[in-house]
Formats: structure tokens, sequence, C-alpha cells
């Protein structure tokens, strides 16, 4: 019997097109990409990390910018769309329980949390609606994370995300296992982490694959596999609702396989980015020392850290490509045009289906 594409239930939460936005900070999906994605019927994801960045306050209070620059940031989501609006939140922040709550209080749909396990991630949503959203890169993270929330929360994850060794950003994988990434790996575990999600609940918790999902077909096998959703990024940046600059897309559209690069970063994990004049040099080993009068990381000490990372995406987002980091997923150089976000979404929704009908 075939089967089509079924509405992505996130607890109560109902996404009609089963396609999550995955968050892309720092800066590059903002309240209008995610406002965009939403519309389509698909959930959109506003990156959570250093929104305040480049403003005064950013300097003077940074704690105080960030959690005000969120705020505004899910207002104007909340106004242009009635559709799902999510925060992505990265657990490595030194303000993550701050941005965590100020984003719940605010009227989050969701908050997706990676990057370390979000194990007092509840805690911070108490009192609201927002469904809670691991993102994890093993069956064992889930595991423990869904154990940790029964035991001190009495509450379980509304659905998790599976990021996989394709994805762009950082990557919870050792180096080793991303140059390039072994085919296959992402399936094996969307299984492992199936099957936690059916064991932690009366009813299976909801599975959401990412990273390398570059089209409906893709999509389609990890459906069949049992995944309730699917998230998708790099190809979102290049639509024209992405607030980036010019020439940051033009990377997009440029680069070849062997631009894409790993890189060590200041979070403490690697990430996959798209090679640049900074890039290269840090490649070679050389970086650039900075000052910081805050610290955004838990995991970053400024006085021996490389580089500013938080500096190097917003130099990416303000188009000043000499001095950035560009993430991007490992399919990037398959990506060709700039298309609306509409355009993007509903042909990879109906090539989903059709493949979907034709493996199920
Ligand atoms: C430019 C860029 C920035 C990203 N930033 C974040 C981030 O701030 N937090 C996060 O959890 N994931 C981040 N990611 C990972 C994505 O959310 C997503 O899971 C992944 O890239 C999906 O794979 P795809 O890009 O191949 O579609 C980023 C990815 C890209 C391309």
């Amino acid at each position: 019997m075939s089967r089509g594409l079924r509405p992505l239930l996130i607890g109560d939460l109902k996404v009609e097109l089963p396609i999550v936005q995955g968050g892309m900070g720092v800066m590059v999906s903002t309240a209008t990409l995610a406002a965009a994605v939403a519309d389509c019927g698909a959930a959109g994801t506003i990156a959570g990390v250093a929104l305040g960045y480049g403003t005064p306050e950013n300097e003077s209070d940074y704690p105080a910018a960030s959690r005000n620059a969120l705020r505004e940031e899910i207002c104007k989501a909340k106004a242009a769309t009635k559709g799902v609006v999510g925060i992505n939140i990265l657990g490595a922040l030194t303000n993550y329980d701050d941005l965590a709550r100020t984003a719940a209080q605010a009227g989050a749909d969701f908050i997706a949390s990676g990057a370390g396990l979000p194990l007092s991630l509840p805690q911070h949503a108490e009192g609201t609606d927002t469904r809670l959203i691991p993102i994890v890169s093993s069956g064992r993270a889930a595991a423990i994370i869904a154990r940790s929330w029964k035991k001190r929360y009495g509450r379980i994850p509304d659905a998790f995300i599976v990021e996989g060794p394709m994805a762009g950003g950082h990557l919870g994988f050792h180096k080793r296992d991303l140059q390039p990434p072994a085919p296959g790996v992402l399936e094996e575990l969307v299984r492992e982490v199936l099957a936690v999600a059916r064991d932690c609940a009366d009813s299976p918790v909801p599975v959401i694959a990412a990273g390398g999902i570059f089209d409906g077909k893709d999509a389609a096998r990890f459906f069949a596999l049992g995944a309730s959703g699917v998230q998708i990024a790099t190809r979102l940046v290049a639509t024209h609702e992405c607030s980036v600059a010019q020439s940051f897309k033009d990377l997009y559209l440029s680069a070849r396989p062997e631009d894409v690069v790993i890189i060590d970063s200041p979070v403490g994990m690697p990430g996959r980015a798209i090679r640049t004049p900074f890039v290269d040099r840090l490649l070679r080993g050389e970086g650039e020392p900075f000052h910081c009068g805050y610290q955004c990381l838990k995991t970053c000490d400024p006085r021996t850290a490389p580089y500013c990372i938080a500096k190097a995406l917003f130099n990416a987002v303000r188009g000043d490509l000499d001095h950035a980091v560009v993430f991007a997923g490992s399919n990037v150089s398959r990506v060709h045009e700039i298309v609306s976000t509409r355009e993007l979404l509903e042909g990879f929704a109906a090539e989903a289906q059709a493949e979907l009908a034709r493996l199920v």
C-alpha cells in the first residue's frame, strides 16, 4: 500500500509539510527566512545564537543584547506568519538558560537544542507550551536525554532531531569520521534513535532526520525508514528570503566539492565550512587573536582560542568573506540557483511524495 507525506506532529503541534528548517547561526536563519518557511506549512527555525552581535549593547551587556534581540526576532516572525516557528539554541552558550527561558516565554513554538546534551532544557520552558526537541548524533545521546528528562522533570522530548555527519555547521562527530563522511551513517543513526523513540514513551516520539538531505528523493528514504520529518538547512540559504549578503549566497553557488572543508572551532566541535581566505589561514594553523569583553561559549577561553567563531560567522552574513567562516552542508556543491522558499519546499515535498509512493 502506498503512503503519502503525513503532517509532522511535535507534541500537539501540527506541521503540515513534514520539513523542518535547520537553525543557522549566526544570523543566517533569522525571522524573515523562518517566517517564509512557516508560511509554506513547514517549520521555520530562528537561530538564537548571538542575535545581538554588532550592536553597541552587545559590548556593554552581552546577555541583555542577546535576550532582547531574540525576543524581537520571535515577535517579528510571529507577526509575519501564522505558521510554526521555533528557536535553535546551541548548548555550548554561556547564556543558554537565559535564552531558552526567553524563547519559551516569548512564545516560540519549539526549542531545538544540540551541541551538548540539553539536560536542563525542560526547566527553562516550565509553565509554557513550547515543545522541546533535542538534536542528537547518536541513539545513546537520545536515550540519556530521555531517561534524564523523565526522571528529573517527568517529561519526554516532543521529537528528536538526528543530525548526521553530512550536515553544515558544528558537528557531533570526530574529525576523522567527516572527511568524507561514510555513506549510510545517517540511516544507521535514524534507526538507532527510532528504537529509543519507540521505547521512551507510550506512543513513539517523532524522529526528524538531518544532514545532507538534498532533495525529495533523499527525504523519502528517511520517511520510508520511519522518520516523521526531515530537517534541511543548506538549500534554504540559496533562497531569496535568506537575508545573508549576496556574496555568501554566491559562494554557495560556486562551491565545488573540494572547497568544502572541516575546521576546528572554539565551540570544541569540528565544523563544516566552505574555503575562504580566512578558512585557508585557519587550515594553515594561523589564528586571529581577538579581544573579548564577555565569553559567549562555555568551551572558549578567549585568551587562548585561535579565533572568535561568532565574529567570523557574523563577518560571513555581512559579506566580508576575507574574514569569514561560511558554514555549509556537504552537499553545497549541488546548489546551483537561488529560488524562492516556496518553490524549493513545494518541489521538495512533491518529489518526496512521488518517491515515497514508489518506495512504500
Ligand atoms: C550556515 C549553517 C549554519 C548552521 N548553524 C547551526 C546552528 O547555529 N545550530 C545548529 O544546531 N545547527 C546549525 N547548522 C546545522 C543545520 O541546522 C542542519 O541541521 C544541517 O545543516 C542540515 O543539513 P543540510 O545543511 O545538509 O541540509 C547550520 C548549518 C548551516 C549550513
